[in-house]
């Protein structure tokens, strides 16, 4: 499959297959590196990685991912460029796309990472927007197929923050790949009328069933349960009315044992604050996939650089 010159800005861009096709690149990869190989698929390749809030695991993943593969990766922080302060996106994006071969972008508004693919003219990657977290998701549907060996027909019941970059990208992501997805969370967080007309389109291709609902009791046949922060990063100050509305979707045991199934699994994209959408209890008893999730962010966004900008 060709992806090359790509860019990832949302999973809305790509089919089932080209998904399907970087989750089993991403699968190669990391067998390949655990049996001690690494590659050159992006040898002579630099890489910018722009980051205007901060990060650990998507920064950590996008420098090793590329240099395993012979790139080198260059951290540009909000402090160090001129990006938005003194200088345009457009402007910035054409520097760079002079000098780089692909561009790494989290920061607040989606339309900067969409202006910096329009004028760098090189590959630009989504690390996370205010409404988008793509390359969070791959690394969450590896983790599904590695539990369970297939994402189609598994119920994710995501609960929290429903308009979240989180949510927003795992209703794209499941409706695309045939997993039923449930939003648990109260109606003022429900994700927006228009993406999830365009989710219930690709659901109707998928077979996918999407359900937005605030009754705990939907819960029932979970396979997984899916959590994420309260307060997104430049949301700090909404803490206290968060708790107030997300306090009975916290993620314990009362939660777990409602899904009625012995095997449902908790997944979290970290960072998790504890106590708050999930407990140290239920954090610590499924720690080892939690971290296997966050391992697999190196794997797959090493696939989505090898796939859109490799040279084999
Ligand atoms: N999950 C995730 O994106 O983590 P970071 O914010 O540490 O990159
Ligand atoms: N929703 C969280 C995700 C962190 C990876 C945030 O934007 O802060």
């Amino acid at each position: 499959m060709n992806m090359k010159g790509r860019s990832f800005l949302t999973l809305k861009d790509y089919t089932r297959e080209e998904i399907e096709y970087l989750l089993e690149l991403a699968a190669k990869l990391k067998e390949k590196k655990k049996n001690g190989f690494l590659g050159k698929s992006l040898k002579g390749k630099n890489i910018a990685l722009i980051f205007e809030k901060p990060s650990t695991r998507t920064r950590c993943s996008f420098t090793i991912g590329c240099l395993d593969e012979g790139g080198h990766p260059e951290y540009l922080g909000r402090e160090d460029i001129q990006l938005g302060h003194k200088e345009s996106i457009e402007d910035t994006a054409r520097v760079l796309g002079r000098m780089f071969d692909g561009i790494e972008f989290r920061g607040y508004s989606h339309e900067s990472v969409e202006k910096l693919a329009k004028y760098s003219g090189v590959p630009v990657w989504n690390g996370l927007t205010d409404s988008y977290h793509p390359t969070q998701i791959l690394a969450d549907f590896l983790t599904l197929k590695e539990q369970f060996g297939k994402l189609e027909g598994l119920k994710l019941v995501y609960a929290g923050d429903g308009r979240n970059n989180m949510a927003n990208s795992l209703i794209i992501g499941a409706s695309k790949m045939g997993i039923n997805i449930t939003i648990l969370s109260p109606k003022k967080l429900w994700p927006n009328d228009e993406l999830i007309s365009h989710c219930m389109e690709y659901a109707n291709k998928s077979g996918s069933k999407i359900e937005l609902t605030e009754n705990v009791d939907d819960v029932v046949g979970a396979d997984v349960i899916y959590t994420d922060v309260w307060c997104s990063m430049g949301e700090e100050d909404l803490a206290a009315e968060r708790i107030k509305l997300l306090k009975p979707y916290q993620v314990n045991d009362n939660l777990l044992t409602m899904t009625g199934k012995p095997h449902t699994i908790v997944l979290h994209c970290l960072p998790a604050v504890k106590g708050n959408e999930i407990t140290y209890e239920v954090f610590e008893r499924f720690s080892k996939v939690i971290f296997d999730q966050a391992e697999n962010r190196m794997h797959t966004i090493k696939a989505i650089m090898v796939a859109t900008l490799g040279n084999e």
